[in-house]
């Protein structure tokens, strides 16, 4: 079941979720002389590695952020690549997923994305919603603020209708309005290419999970990185704010 899992891994304290900022596509593209969406091509090839990866060593969710709000400021030919990407992925992994009983969610503003995308985002989220293997969970058009106000709006509208007192808004059910509900919170956050940086990402879920930065480009991040990472983690002391 849990193929190939390194001798130097202890099951038992492995992260359940891993959230990954990849970052560095346009810099490892130059760095051979490439057009920046040939990173972006490669860096999506890393993340399905990294999905099937997760899967093989039993970790339960892997998040990963794909698309953020402020990404719409980039050159048009780059965001247009970009959302023809994500389409493209989506209709040639969909077998492959409900192979490998992939769960996959998009959590973000979703209605802005490209009519014929958010058609395949509807239909893989839907055709894999039962399987029980790893939660898939992709930030597309997401932003941790942005998601924090509408969480709150859709909350301030049950108490403006009388049907929540404000002393029951706890964090339970705060999380339960965002994107997320349902999905635990990220016990391991990845960034790639040395910055250190949050970047909007998750701001409320991250709240304890533990960070693991490396200088080395996303689409370079490989199996052994990967393993670098949970290493890393296993020797941390989680404490959660308290002593022991
Ligand atoms: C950041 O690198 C990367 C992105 C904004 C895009 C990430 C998207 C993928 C890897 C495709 C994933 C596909 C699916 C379906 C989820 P950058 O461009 O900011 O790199 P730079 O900092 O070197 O310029």
């Amino acid at each position: 079941m849990l193929k190939q899992l390194p001798a130097d891994l202890q099951i038992d304290r492995l992260p359940r979720h891993v959230a990954v900022i990849m970052d560095g596509n346009g810099r490892w593209a130059k760095s051979q002389g490439l057009p920046r969406i040939m990173g972006h091509r490669r860096g999506a090839d890393t993340l399905k590695d990294l999905l099937r990866c997760c899967s093989d060593w039993g970790i339960g969710a892997l998040t990963a952020y794909a698309f953020s709000t402020e990404n719409w400021g980039r050159p048009l030919e780059e965001v247009d690549f970009l959302m023809s990407l994500f389409e493209r992925i989506l209709r040639r992994e969909l077998k492959e997923m409900m192979e490998e009983d992939v769960r996959i969610r998009f959590v973000g503003d979703l209605s802005l994305l490209p009519s014929s995308l958010q058609a395949e985002i509807a239909q893989s989220m839907a055709d894999t919603a039962n399987n029980q293997g790893i939660q898939f969970t992709v930030a597309t058009n997401y932003g941790g603020r942005q998601e924090i106000i509408q969480a709150c709006q859709a909350i301030a509208q049950q108490v403006q209708a009388g049907t929540l007192e404000p002393t029951a808004i706890t964090e339970e059910l705060f999380a339960k309005h965002l994107y997320t509900a349902g999905i635990g919170d990220p016990d391991l956050l990845i960034r790639t290419s040395g910055e250190m940086r949050i970047s909007n990402f998750l701001l409320w879920q991250l709240a304890y999970a533990e960070m693991y930065i490396t200088d080395t480009l996303w689409p370079d991040f490989d199996r052994q990185e990967f393993h670098n990472a949970l290493i890393s983690y296993q020797k941390r002391d989680r404490r959660f704010g308290k002593v022991k």
